[in-house]
């Protein structure tokens, strides 16, 4: 018999307290390889927490997290990266001297250890290949001379996505991809995620408050209220849960 293919990500009872406050209370999440998973919730439920957590930026206070099968609790964002973990962030962290191709460029840079290196010119030459993809990937191609504090909202949150995109990850996060989009910057990016996931099969984990954008991309949703999951299932049969349209009526009363 095969071995089981070993979760994309597992979270394991995670507790995590900022100065009293517990951002993320026993918190349990599971998500298979090459799945679209969305953890939803109002503000401040501890979404960009649990990002944190699973990213490295935050260490739990108790708890684990399992990436591809590895425990990697203990493990600095940096090695998360290079064990194919990569993060945009809900608000966008560019350059907003550098152009959007510079911004890419950079972002393969600090992936690695050899900045001396790489700018000596072989690195350079070595990541023009994959930051011109993550660019076309992320529909930014045309843009790539622009400096990024000329760009649109919707264009440098897309730019972010593609400093991600440019690290080759097994799992890609995604806070809040469309934060601050017009309606049709909000589909465009809907459609490349799409695209992208279509033709990578890579994980994908999102949070968001756009329901159209949840129901238009997610497998599988996680519900989270005040650092507790509430539930996780198919999109369709969460929707329709009563604890969950109460959280939200609750929210946007
Ligand atoms: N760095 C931090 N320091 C202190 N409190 C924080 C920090 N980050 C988040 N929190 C708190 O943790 C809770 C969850 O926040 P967050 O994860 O940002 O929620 P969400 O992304 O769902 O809106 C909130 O009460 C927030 O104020
Ligand atoms: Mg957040």
């Amino acid at each position: 018999m095969n071995a089981p293919e070993p979760l994309a990500v597992e979270v394991r009872n995670v507790v995590k307290r900022f100065a009293g406050n517990t951002a993320l209370d026993d918190v349990e999440l599971a998500v298979p390889t090459g799945q679209v998973h969305a953890v939803i919730g109002p503000n401040g439920a501890g979404k960009s927490t649990l990002f944190g957590v699973i990213a490295g930026e935050h260490r739990p206070d108790r708890g684990s997290v399992h990436v591809a099968g590895r425990d990697v609790t203990s493990m600095s964002a940096h090695r998360r990266v290079k064990a194919g973990v990569a993060r945009a962030f809900q608000v966008a962290r560019v350059f907003s001297e550098m152009t959007v191709e510079e911004n890419v460029t950079a972002a393969v840079v600090a992936a690695h250890d050899t900045s001396r290196v790489f700018w000596s010119g072989r690195g350079l030459r070595r990541a023009r290949q994959p930051v011109a993809d993550a660019l076309e990937q992320m529909g930014l191609a045309d843009l790539r001379e622009r400096q990024a504090r000329a760009l649109s909202q919707g264009d440098r949150k897309r730019l972010e996505i593609a400093m991600a995109l440019v690290l080759e990850p097994k799992l890609l996060l995604l806070d809040e991809p469309t934060a601050g989009m017009s309606p049709e910057e909000t589909a465009a990016t809907v459609e490349l995620v799409r695209e992208l996931w279509t033709r990578t099969g890579l994980t994908v984990l999102l949070t968001e408050h756009d329901m159209q954008v949840v129901f238009g991309l997610a497998q599988q949703l996680t519900v989270l209220n005040r650092g507790h999951v509430l539930c996780t299932g198919d999109p369709g049969v969460v929707r329709e849960r009563d604890d969950v349209k109460e959280i939200y009526l609750g929210a946007s009363a």
